[in-house]
């Protein structure tokens, strides 16, 4: 794979300050080793729950925030030591599509303003004629029209905001694009059908996505891989075949269980997610899930464990599991 994003050991510790004099007085784990990758063409599900790293991932990728370690490379390129116009080049080849698009969208600009915006900054338009031009063409494209033009965020539905979110993303011509929770505040009706749009995009531009969401069934629908998140770490990964096929990590196993259709045959595993996750300040010691893992044994206690192929042999993706119960070198 020629990966578009080629993220590596992704490193982000939050300082918690406190006392007189605002000393660091904690770290907050939020995300603490995170590798992945997406080809053009493909979507990479990143799923977990509430407070898992998820955001903090893709703000890193996009250096909203700057992470404290590892690397971030766009093809083939690291972006970590960029700056001034190189930076802005390569932030241009990334956007970010947010969950609310009623707060993302300012709501005293138009549409035009709103979704020609990056190409006016970036002086990437000869006129405004132009840019009008190349916005009316992207709100047919994301179905809308170009009589939107003039209007403002609050003369359209939720659906229609996050189709103007999304062509706003999609006006600089990004390789990468990341979703966040694009469609957790929209009606379930209105949410398949900006999945679908999203999927229509791709199949037309090849973009690469990575799709953040809590929620597994969303992801299902989007994905071709999928990469599960615990605790600012990732404990499985797969294609979305192999995940939902053969899911190995007892967190995976559990997160089935919960989603709104649970396997009969998992419910064993119903109440391991009752609870809420061990705080990032404290993460337990060894597997960071032991605490509410059925299957703790005595090594998950104290030793972190490795991340373990157990895809069949020859097979073309890997299926990566960061488990004990997988250290024999068990394949399928
Ligand atoms: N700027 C920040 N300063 C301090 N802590 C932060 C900051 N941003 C995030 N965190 C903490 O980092 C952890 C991970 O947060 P993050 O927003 O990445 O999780 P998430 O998986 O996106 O959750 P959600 O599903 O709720 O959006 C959380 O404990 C959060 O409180
Ligand atoms: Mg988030």
């Amino acid at each position: 794979m020629n990966p578009v994003i080629d993220v590596r050991h992704l490193v982000k510790h939050f300082p918690l300050t406190g006392g007189l004099l605002g000393r660091k007085i904690q770290l907050l784990k939020a995300v603490d080793g995170v590798s992945l990758a997406v080809a053009r063409g493909e979507t990479l599900g990143l799923v977990g729950e509430s407070g898992s790293g998820k955001s903090t991932v893709g703000n890193c990728i996009l250096r909203l925030i700057e992470p404290d370690r590892g690397d971030i490379l766009l093809a083939g390129q690291s972006i970590l030591t960029l700056t001034g116009q190189e930076l802005r080049r390569a932030r241009r080849r990334m956007q970010m599509v947010f969950q609310d698009p009623q707060s993302s969208l300012d709501p005293r600009m138009t549409v035009k303003k709103i979704v020609g915006y990056p190409l006016e900054v970036h002086g990437l338009a000869a006129s405004s004629a132009e840019i009008a031009d190349r916005v009316a063409h992207l709100l047919q494209e994301v179905g809308l029209s170009s009589d939107h033009l003039d209007r403002y965020p609050h003369e359209f539905s939720g659906g229609q905001r996050q189709r103007i979110g999304i062509a706003r993303a999609l006006i600089t011509e990004p390789d990468f694009i990341i979703f966040d929770e694009p469609t957790s505040a929209l009606d379930v009706s209105v949410q398949a059908q900006i999945l679908n749009l999203i999927k229509d995009l791709q199949r037309r531009h090849g973009y690469a996505y990575l799709f953040i969401s809590h929620d597994l069934t969303v992801v299902r629908h989007i994905s071709h891989r999928i990469a599960v998140m615990y605790l600012g770490t990732l404990v499985e990964s797969a294609t979305r075949k192999e995940l939902f096929d053969h899911p190995a990590h007892p967190y995976t196993l559990a997160l089935l269980a919960s989603a709104p259709k649970p396997n009969p045959l998992l419910r064993q595993e119903l109440a391991v997610l009752q609870g809420d996750p061990p705080s990032p300040v404290q993460v337990p010691p060894g597997c960071r899930f032991h605490p509410r893992c059925p299957h703790a044994m005595e090594i998950c206690r104290d030793t972190e464990p490795e991340q373990h192929n157990i895809s069949p042999t020859g097979a073309a993706s890997p299926h990566l599991v960061c488990c004990h119960l997988y250290r024999e070198g068990h394949r399928r």
